[in-house]
């Protein structure tokens, strides 16, 4: 059917497969097909395994296994996304993230919610950790103890099942985490491993002295330096070292062995046929090991990924892979896959560089050093997106380039220093209420956590009950909200930030939480607020009220404008004034330029470079006006110009 010839695995492969599906099997062709289309990418994946035939006959029984479990209604979504592969890429795709029992307490309570999600259009939910996790405390869900069960609390997997099928009727994906860098120590494996079983030790990286740990440690960074220092836990059972990237209870999984690669193509066909959607491969950048390196970002890493995609494409093409890689610049584009993974890895992965800029930029209102690193970026694979956002449940870590920096003439280490005192509220005149996360007191380097609206200077303004402040702070919010629904690829919500809701400090009383401040930024929805909205009254109300109208003014303009399409890239162009922010998007129905003033002042821009002769604003419908040459931005002004017809 495929016009390159197979190789010796391929053909055996797939003779394998004529004999084990000789008995009936629901669509057997369409498998086969898959099966043959997608074999050189997960064979070429597989190579860092190089895995025995035997091993390669186990993973097709897993093909096969859930394949034919796979229901029918699931089948009818894999047939409709292959039939439209840029479902996720279109400007009506809008995501929202929330954790369930702070949006909704159950996931029956999720369903109750749905109106509210279509009022905000929303297509994809992303809820946080649902996986069974070991006991408090368990970062957030990020430590799983059983990957085939969730929280008790939550509900059972039937509701789950049930939340996805009637998500899917109202054409909405649901978005799960996938822990795939460790597990519990609680977790099954992790307990046999202790337990001394052989099998089970290689599934982690094992260690009986600390010869290999101190190597190791000369080249890896810490996470947690703060309440986790160091990356080896010692085991007092099996009496070994183990490898703890994060927290000393989340063990990290040793991805070099094929017997882990297995298990979690089984998890992830398993999940996919309780019908989640896209998995958020939680810490993927660590996953490989070697010795020499700071253990991250391997190439290793994006062939595993092939690997799994491929796994994925053959069994269930419905679903999607968003890499949660927090990692520099230019580590971050690998993610979409690049040379030989082009468009063969995830489909989606975090901007973690766009959403660093736009903190940075906002406290120095000055876009250059933005304007500089986003242009660097080289161009993803058109069948993939970014993940735009301004915040999520994680603290913000300054991932600045020293020569990014260097090239325009900035320190790197000064401006890192100076984000951190800004959001801090450490650097005189600031607007930003943050907290500082994880020290580190050998590389300076000191993370922020907060609300959106805190950090933009909602929480202050109204402390000194400053209504021009307090309208500036939701102007400065919308603006960045307005960059993060263009800049092309999939726009995550943050729960709460929709209505600007500030830090919330309660995390203090609960002793599980206490230690961790990311848990300010993780506040319970207030539905209570939401339903008084309408009938705003105080300066907060007023303001979130208006917060709550520009998010959904925006997403309408999104729906409608084809240019924020996915596969089409933005280009950051050099714009003629440093508080303005610019790029443009070429779409077959025209140009798009997106102008965003990041200051509290009127700007301009040079009518001639703006470039249209009569143009309207995308998100108001209204003309824009160039008067004397010149284009006014007021501040915090934000545009999407396209022609007029
Ligand atoms: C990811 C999560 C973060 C968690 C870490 C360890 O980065 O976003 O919240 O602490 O993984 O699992």
């Amino acid at each position: 059917m495929f016009s390159s010839p197979l190789s010796f695995s391929e053909k055996h492969l797939l003779e394998h497969f004529e004999t084990k599906i000789a008995t009936a099997v629901p669509e057997r062709d369409i498998l086969r097909a898959r099966l043959e289309r997608y074999l050189p990418e997960l064979l070429s994946g597989l190579e860092v395994y190089k895995p025995s035939q035997t091993q390669l006959e186990q993973l097709l029984d897993v093909f096969i296994t859930h394949h034919s479990t796979r229901k029918a209604s699931l089948r009818a979504l894999d047939l409709e996304r292959l039939l439209a592969p840029d479902w996720f890429e279109r400007p009506e795709t809008i995501a929202y993230v929330a954790y369930t029992e702070r949006f909704a307490g159950t996931f029956q309570g999720v369903l109750e919610k749905v109106p509210y999600l279509e009022s905000l259009k929303i297509k994809y939910l992303h809820l946080m950790p649902f996986l069974q996790p070991r006991p408090a405390p368990h970062d957030g869900g990020y430590a799983v103890q059983n990957y085939r069960e969730v929280r008790a609390d939550l509900g059972t997997m039937a509701d789950l099942e049930h939340l996805t099928a009637v998500l899917h009727e109202k054409g909405i994906s649901l978005c799960c985490d996938l822990v795939l860098n460790h597990v519990a120590m609680e977790h099954e494996w992790a307990q046999k491993a202790r337990d001394g079983n052989c099998k089970y030790q290689n599934y982690f990286h094992f260690y009986p002295n600390r010869t290999m740990p101190d190597q190791l440690e000369q080249h890896l960074p810490e996470v947690f330096p703060d309440f986790a220092p160091g990356n080896f836990t010692w085991d007092e059972t099996s009496k070994n070292w183990v490898w703890t990237t994060f927290n000393t209870w989340q063990w990290d999984l040793n991805w070099g062995n094929f017997d882990v690669f297995l298990e979690f193509a089984d998890t992830i066909l398993w999940l996919a046929n309780k019908g989640i959607d896209i998995f958020r491969l939680d810490a993927i950048a660590f996953i490989w090991k070697k010795l020499g390196t700071n253990c991250q970002n391997l190439p290793e890493v994006h062939q595993i990924t092939q690997a799994l995609r491929s796994v994925a494409r053959i069994v269930a093409p419905a679903i999607l892979f968003k890499a949660e890689a927090i990692v520099p610049p230019n580590d971050l584009i690998h993610y979409l896959g690049c040379k030989e993974h082009f468009g063969k890895v995830s489909d989606t992965a975090y901007h973690n560089s766009l959403m660093v800029q736009l903190w940075s930029s906002l406290a120095s209102r000055d876009t250059r050093l933005m304007t500089h690193a986003l242009r660097r970026f080289p161009a993803k694979p058109s069948n993939t997106a970014w993940n735009t956002y301004l915040r999520c449940h994680d603290d913000i870590g300054w991932a600045i380039s020293d020569d990014d920096a260097r090239e325009i003439g900035m320190d790197g280490y000064a401006h890192r220093k100076f984000l951190s005192d800004y959001y801090s509220g450490r650097f005189s005149g600031t607007h930003a209420k943050g907290l500082v996360f994880q020290e580190n007191l050998k590389t300076h380097d000191r993370r922020i956590s907060g609300s959106a609206a805190s950090l933009a200077g909602l929480e202050l303004a109204l402390e000194n009950n400053d209504a021009r402040q307090v309208e500036l702070s939701v102007q400065r919010l919308l603006m960045t909200h307005a960059i993060v629904m263009s800049f092309g690829g999939i726009p995550l919500l943050y729960m709460g930030d929709e209505i600007a809701l500030l830090n919330d400090h309660s995390f203090l009383e609960n002793p599980e939480m206490a230690m961790d401040n990311r848990w300010v930024h993780r506040p319970a929805m207030p539905w209570q607020t939401v339903a008084k909205l309408e009938d705003a009254k105080t300066l907060q109300q007023k303001a979130q009220q208006q917060m709550q109208t520009g998010i959904k003014a925006l997403i309408e303009a999104r729906v409608r404008t084809p240019h924020l399409h996915a596969a089409i890239e933005s280009h950051v162009l050099e714009s003629p004034n440093q508080h303005v922010f610019t790029f443009q998007r070429l779409h077959p129905e025209g140009r798009l330029l997106g102008v965003f003033n990041f200051s509290e002042t009127a700007q301009v821009l040079p009518a001639w470079w703006v470039g249209f002769e009569h143009a309207i604003n995308q998100i108001t419908g209204k003309p824009v006006h160039l008067e004397q040459g010149l284009l006014w931005l007021e501040p915090y002004q934000y545009l999407w110009l396209v022609a007029t017809n």
